[in-house]
């Protein structure tokens, strides 16, 4: 049932293509996007004033890649919020306001307390969600399905990607309908979304060179994760994934929050892991880089073919295929989830099983 593969997360890193190529397709129709499941006219998009996307751990990290892509995209505010602080902080949700609840398994406790909550306050909700007929998915107003098939390690990838899918989706229609992007830059993005599967492949082909580092990072205690804009998004997924199937410390930082207190925890052999997917962020980016290793750190870069200027600078490095700068979460992630999955076979942990998880948490 492993399909070949030693375990659950290796076969469901490499269905990546697929997922993501079932998520994104059934949606693009004639250059246009079209979500037959929407049940939003265009004058309720026009209508959003707000987004709130609530969720809890790797669907949370999707959702804080979703804001950037969509405040950027579509200028709507968006607020990004734990199911389990949301639900409890009484939240101010003023007519306008739309809720996007995502989950895989579409039973977590605290994201369905959530939905039930926004509903509650009277506003709609939105779950974009991959079991079929889960409760997320019969309680929401709306739903958007995620195409990832069963997921069965406890580590989610490929649901992870498709929820990725389905927000560029999500951002890319209520960019358009609001007329903030043209419709040839809706085309040139929509190709770049149908060009995802094959890079994210191209990748994957690669995976012995992220298994020869991996061999540096098994023995570390600590490792940082960091990034700018959306890249700080990546580095969530980055550091939880890391640490929750090979039990080493890991934290994610937004690279210009290091002169706040974390460049003091930086030392000798520390391993740090940059990612540097943004343009226009790469110098900052740079210079962050050489402030952790004039201090000792050594350093991971994963970025963007052409970026050599970082070669100087790192002392690992990983180039993954350029794409359209809203979408490069999906392919930065995939070096990060082979790193950490053969680093956790490195160290022998179970790693379909991570100790104290499971993998729908329906109780809080
Ligand atoms: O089923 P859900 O998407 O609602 O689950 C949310 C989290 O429990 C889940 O993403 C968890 O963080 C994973 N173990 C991460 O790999």
């Amino acid at each position: 049932e492993k399909g070949g593969y030693e375990h659950f997360m290796l076969k469901e890193i490499f269905e990546q293509p697929k997922a993501v190529h079932d998520t994104i397709h059934p949606r693009i129709k004639d250059n246009s996007i079209v979500i037959d499941e929407l049940n939003m006219s265009e004058e309720d998009i026009k209508g959003i004033k707000k987004i709130f996307i609530i969720a809890c751990g790797s669907a949370y990290h999707t959702g804080v890649t979703g804001k950037y892509v969509i405040e950027d995209l579509a200028r709507i505010p968006v607020e990004v919020d734990l199911a389990s602080e949301f639900r409890y902080r009484n939240p101010i949700l003023e007519e306008g306001t739309m809720a996007i609840i995502i989950s895989q398994s579409g039973e977590t406790a605290d994201s369905l307390a959530a939905l039930r909550e926004a509903q509650a306050q009277g506003i709609k909700v939105l779950g974009i969600v991959n079991v079929v007929g889960s409760s997320i998915a019969r309680e929401a107003d709306n739903v958007m399905y995620t195409w990832a098939g069963p997921e069965i390690a406890v580590a989610t990838t490929k649901a992870y990607s498709t929820q990725l899918s389905a927000l560029y989706i999500l951002a890319l229609h209520f960019a358009s309908v609001r007329g903030k992007i043209t419709d040839d830059e809706l085309s040139t993005m929509i190709h770049e979304l149908e060009l995802l599967p094959k890079k994210i492949q191209s990748i994957l082909d690669n995976k012995e060179n992220i298994q020869k580092f991996a061999t540096r990072f098994v023995a570390a205690k600590d490792i940082f994760f960091l990034g700018r804009g959306i890249d700080y998004a990546t580095a969530l997924e980055g550091s939880l994934k890391l640490k929750e199937i090979s039990y080493i410390h890991s934290e994610a930082y937004a690279a210009g929050e290091l002169k706040h207190g974390t460049i003091s925890l930086i030392e000798e052999g520390t391993l740090v892991t940059a990612i540097l997917t943004q343009e226009d962020l790469y110098k900052k980016m740079i210079s962050n880089v050489v402030e952790v290793q004039t201090r000792g750190a050594y350093v991971l870069s994963i970025t963007n073919e052409g970026n050599t200027e970082c070669e100087k600078s790192t002392d690992l490095i990983f180039y993954i295929p350029n794409t359209d700068k809203h979408f490069t979460t999906s392919l930065a992630v995939i070096p990060l989830q082979l790193l950490s999955y053969y680093v956790s076979i490195g160290k022998g942990c179970d790693v379909d099983k991570p100790r104290n998880l499971a993998k729908s948490v329906t109780v809080e």
